[in-house]
């Protein structure tokens, strides 16, 4: 009976003990969980990671590309530089875009609207909605439009997820040298996509990051198969590469119809 009852306590004494030791693992892993884990699901959106920021850069990687950093209004003179016609040649690349009268072309990050501008006498029965994020960039683009009297520019305070658009209104999204410092480029995009008529246009100009003479920063160029590859994920279907321009790509992307 002693040993028996020794026994049965030490047996008593040792299960309960396995068990306690199972149930601390479950809560620890619970509270992991709950924690780590879960806190982790909810901070990184998982199409992007996060690294140390380059020096143009903001530490965010989509689809293998660290986003450049956004350019500052403070630095608006250099949108209208006068080497920038033969540096990007704008009529050509304006050209490129087959433009009708009546298209409503969104120009997303529009800057002081250097290509908005160009466009607007080109669509005459329509009309540019000129989209960024920056309210000083979109006074400037006001004090230009006045200055030269158009009316059919349309400037739009975007959201660093949202070009804020309203749905299938539009014919034509045109980035220049843009798309690359987008901080949520997948979720532009998808508005974009959404804001697109059926058929609707992308075109993005980038600098060729192919090219290693091309003097720009390194995060403010795109190779082609990056811009595919991220184009491709938001469903728009590649028409064609314009490499007639000396030193950015003219991506065309088409919305399904
Ligand atoms: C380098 S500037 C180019 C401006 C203009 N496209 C041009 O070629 O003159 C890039 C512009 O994109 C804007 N931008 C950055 N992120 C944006 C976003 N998520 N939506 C709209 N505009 C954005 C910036 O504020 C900046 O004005």
């Amino acid at each position: 009976m002693t040993c028996s009852s020794r026994a049965d306590s030490r047996q008593k004494g040792l299960f309960p003990s396995i068990a306690s030791v199972l149930r601390s693992l479950a809560l620890v892993a619970v509270v992991w969980s709950l924690t780590a884990c879960g806190t982790a699901a909810l901070q990184v959106s998982p199409e992007y990671q996060t690294t140390a920021p380059s020096a143009d850069g903001i530490g965010r990687v989509y689809l293998g590309r660290e986003i450049a950093q956004t350019m500052g209004h403070q630095g608006a003179g250099w949108l209208d530089r006068p080497s920038r016609v033969l540096q990007e040649r704008p009529r050509a690349a304006i050209a490129a875009l087959d433009l009708h009268p009546t298209d409503i072309v969104a120009d997303i990050g529009a800057g002081t609207g250097y290509f908005a501008r160009r466009i607007a006498p080109l669509v005459p029965q329509g009309r540019v909605l000129a989209v960024d994020i920056q309210p000083e960039m979109l006074a400037l683009l006001q004090t230009e439009l006045e200055a030269k009297g158009i009316e059919n520019v349309e400037p739009i305070l975007g959201q660093l997820d949202s070009p804020n658009l309203p749905p299938s209104s539009i014919d034509l999204a045109l980035m220049v040298d843009a798309y690359h410092e987008f901080a949520y480029p997948r979720e532009v995009m998808t508005g974009v996509v959404a804001a697109l008529k059926p058929g609707g246009r992308v075109v993005l100009a980038e600098y060729k990051a192919e090219n290693p003479m091309i003097m720009i920063k390194r995060l403010h160029k795109m190779s082609v198969a990056q811009v595919r590859r991220e184009m491709a994920v938001v469903g728009l279907e590649w028409v064609k590469t314009d490499d007639s321009l000396p030193e950015q790509h003219l991506l065309f992307f088409q919305k399904p119809a």
